[in-house]
């Protein structure tokens, strides 16, 4: 195993990455950053300066488990402190499989800084003109090959596909990413797709209009996708049979002090000044809320596809404790929002680990009915999964890190609105913490 070195300087800089001229947040000048190479077992090494003159920033490595090294998940409040402007960060992991992975800024949403291959609001849909492509990877795992014409995708979520190149080499094809779940208010983004040797010039347009993608609303079409990702039978990893623990997640919009927010059964989460893990391993427990926030919401009687009478949460940056090793199934629960019919869906993330897909639905869940209908056979480990209008996900996931990991939906918004959780596990077996990741905490306790 080899070391990957990275020297990084964040940086304001003029781009035109939509053909527009604006000021960006670069990577030593450019935006997406750098594609760092390395094979399973190397150790990644990135300095990463902060040039930046007013704002904080913090990498995080999307779909890295980072065993053994939870301080350099780059997590703001969960794992380390802001690198502040003119400082200095060194972020060093091992790469733990094979895959594609990306990385992105963590910190706050003004304050943003995105370089992943996905968006930070849209869930897209993905077409090649006139090709059809076979899905055989997400996030890391391989699947059961399945083709589709075209491929939804949501924030944080990765794939790859294959496409044969087996049509007429004299014209050019579209590439086209459609938004759906949300009515769309922009147009159709494209690109060209141009055969090597072909008679069309690489630039020219296709013939064709670019593919208008399925209705926008059709979420039956999107949890076919869903329910059609399973793992690919030579690379399975069978799910522990049972779970230790179920933790049952309302997501719902709601109100604070007259303002939107996304709640968790009906806590708005908010990220501490002192990063969990910090907290945690110096005793600092008055840095945030002690009790824990709730395992579930009234799931007897919550009507989904209904407006809340009263809309209003709480806030709360209370933390799950996971006992060590157990296996944990969660189950997210989608909802109407403020206004009537209407529920979109949430790409939810979990740092640290893969889990297992084990279930979707539409309507409320019922714990004594739907756990019967589970994937135990093979259902695909994931480290983001979509949460459909009114439906429910249920994953299962063992807490085997030690560290203190976040669970999100990827939507940048909502997550910076409170629609996140963070889980425990294990803190007594994280090492010591490096000094770099407590620059924020006063000394009164932190440490040295
Ligand atoms: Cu790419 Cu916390 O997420
Ligand atoms: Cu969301």
């Amino acid at each position: 195993a080899k070391t990957v070195h990275e020297q990084w300087e964040i940086s304001y800089q003029f781009t035109h990455s939509d053909c527009v001229r604006k000021l960006a947040v670069t990577i030593n000048g450019g935006t997406p950053g750098p594609t760092i190479r390395a094979v399973q077992g190397d150790t990644v090494v990135v300095t990463v300066k902060n040039l930046l003159m007013t704002e904080n920033v913090a990498i995080h490595w999307h779909g890295i488990r980072q065993l053994g090294t939870p301080w350099a998940d780059g997590t703001e409040g969960v794992t380390q402190c802001p690198i502040l402007p003119g400082d200095t960060f060194e972020y060093r992991f091992v790469v733990d499989r094979p895959g594609t992975y990306m990385y992105h800024a963590h910190y706050g949403m003004t304050y943003r800084f995105r370089i992943a291959s996905v968006t930070s609001l849209s869930a897209l849909n993905f077409e090649i003109e006139g090709h059809e492509m076979t899905v055989v990877e997400t996030d890391g795992h391989y699947v059961k090959p399945f083709v589709v014409k075209n491929l939804n995708i949501y924030s944080g979520e990765t794939y790859s596909v294959l496409i044969k190149a087996d049509q007429d080499p004299n014209r050019n094809y579209w590439l086209a990413s459609n938004v759906v779940s949300r009515k769309p208010g922009t147009p159709t983004g494209t690109a060209v797709l141009s055969y090597y040797g072909g008679r069309s010039s690489p630039r020219a347009p296709p013939p064709t209009a670019p593919p208008a993608g399925p209705a926008w609303n059709d979420s039956a079409y999107r949890i076919g996708q869903s329910l059609a990702t399973v793992a690919h039978p030579e690379h399975a990893h069978p799910p522990p049979p049972r779970a230790d623990r179920t933790i049952l997640l309302l997501n719902s919009q709601n109100k604070i002090d007259g303002r939107i927010k996304w709640a968790i059964n009906n806590v708005s989460f908010t990220l501490p000044h002192t990063p969990y893990l910090v907290a945690l391993k110096h005793g600092l427990l008055g840095d945030f809320d002690q009790r824990p926030p709730p395992e579930t919401y009234n799931h007897t009687g919550y009507d989904v596809y209904g407006v809340q009478a009263n809309p209003n949460a709480t806030t709360s940056d209370g933390l799950y404790r996971l006992a060590f090793g157990s296996v944990v199934d969660v189950v997210l629960q989608n909802a109407n929002m403020l206004a009537p019919n209407n529920s979109e869906t949430h790409p939810w993330h979990l740092h640290g680990h893969d889990f297992w897909t084990l279930g979707y639905g539409v309507g409320r869940f019922d714990p004594a009915v739907h756990p019967a209908t589970y994937n135990l056979r093979d259902p695909v480990m994931k480290n983001t999964v979509a949460v459909h209008p009114f439906g429910w996900t249920a994953l299962r996931f063992r807490a085997d890190n030690p560290g203190v990991w976040a669970f999100h939906c990827h939507i940048e918004a909502h997550f910076f609105m409170g629609m996140g959780v963070a889980f425990e596990e294990g803190i007594e077996r994280v090492g010591d913490l490096p000094e770099e990741i407590r620059r924020c905490v006063s000394t009164k306790g932190g440490g040295h």
